[in-house]
């Protein structure tokens, strides 16, 4: 867990001051330390994929950053953010997901996100492994303790992923739309997944673990060939990378945000509006698979309860609130 370290000030200051320089003193007396002192922090960082330009009577400033998740410059960048929480930061972990329902099991205080760059048994919906290489990518966990009643939570990963469109949105300039229920999606390909699952405590929501994972400077190409075929990452989306931990500080505001309007009630209203604005599905031939059973029609759109709606022959709406959809060719 992290706490406020001298270099998530110096980052923190040194992000502020951008592309101007900061004086070493007023580094040092924002630190409380000497400029000897100083200088052995920013080699920490040296060593870990920052680069300084250092100028006489200027000070510093910041030229190089890694390309890999760094807690810190994580830190440094939520300075805006008006929500605490803290970050759980592995380099590797079996699922980021586990790690939360661990610590929530061991009582750390709810709300926490956990980070890692890359999970060994990532897991995705319906049992399904999720491909957690260290590429780039962001593999991150919400843990939150809502205490409100099942019913309440149905809306929640749809509105989660409203919120990751419009986050997207507003940071790529490019919109992805939303196939129920849970995936991020570019032309037809995977960008991200969420994953919420919840431990009930009689009639209450005890502990909540929102999973996502986002396929933001990972490139296609490296993927495994069956994945290489459906899925995409940001950055191949808007044909460069992405400052990887400037997306995680933003989608942490976001996530917590988002998270604070829906336990206030917000997420109910406008939510099929919003959700029709991102649908790739409705208007579209799809079947729904339940186990062994299948059921075709055209998918038109979600109800407040979240269910997916399909159009049957007959013009009968069947309403789903679970299964798995596949488009069928569109004639
Ligand atoms: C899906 O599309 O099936 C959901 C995928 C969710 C994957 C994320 S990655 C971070 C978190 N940890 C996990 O083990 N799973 C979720």
């Amino acid at each position: 867990m992290s706490d406020t370290t001298p270099e998530i000030t110096i980052l923190r200051e040194l992000l502020d001051r951008e592309p101007d320089f900061l004086s070493g003193s007023k580094l040092a007396a924002k630190l409380g330390m000497s400029r000897v002192g100083v200088w052995a922090h920013m080699e920490k960082l040296r060593k870990q994929g920052f680069g300084f330009e250092a100028v006489r009577s200027r000070g510093y400033r910041l030229t190089q950053r890694p390309n890999e998740l760094h807690p810190a410059l994580i830190e440094a960048h939520l300075r805006s953010s008006p929500r605490k929480v803290s970050i759980h930061f592995l380099s590797e972990v079996d699922s980021t997901s586990s790690e939360a329902e661990r610590l929530l099991a061991a009582g750390e205080s709810a709300p926490f996100v956990v980070l890692s760059r890359r999970q060994l048994a990532g897991r995705g919906r319906l049992g399904r492994p999720w491909h957690s290489e260290a590429n780039g990518n962001l593999y991150s966990s919400f843990a939150f303790r809502p205490l409100i009643e099942p019913s309440k939570m149905q809306t929640f990963t749809m509105w989660m992923g409203i919120n990751l469109c419009e986050l997207i949105e507003n940071f790529c300039h490019a919109s992805p739309g939303l196939k129920w229920p849970n995936d991020l999606i570019f032309d037809g390909r995977k960008v991200g997944g969420m994953l919420t699952e919840a431990r009930m405590d009689s009639d209450h929501i005890r502990d909540l673990v929102f999973g996502l994972g986002l396929n933001v400077n990972g490139t296609v190409s490296t993927l495994p060939a069956a994945l290489s075929r459906t899925a995409t990452s940001l950055s191949d989306r808007v044909g460069q990378p992405l400052d990887l931990n400037r997306f995680a500080a933003a989608l942490i505001g976001r996530v917590l945000q988002a998270y604070d309007r829906f336990v206030e009630g917000e997420g109910g209203r406008d939510l099929i509006a919003r959700w029709e604005k991102h649908d790739v599905l409705r208007g579209k031939l799809v079947t729904v698979i339940q186990g062994d059973r299948k059921y075709s029609g055209t998918a038109a759109g979600i109800d407040e309860e979240g269910s997916l709606l399909l159009r049957q022959d007959s013009n009968r709406i069947a309403r789903f609130r679970a299964g798995e959809v596949t488009l069928e060719k569109q004639s």
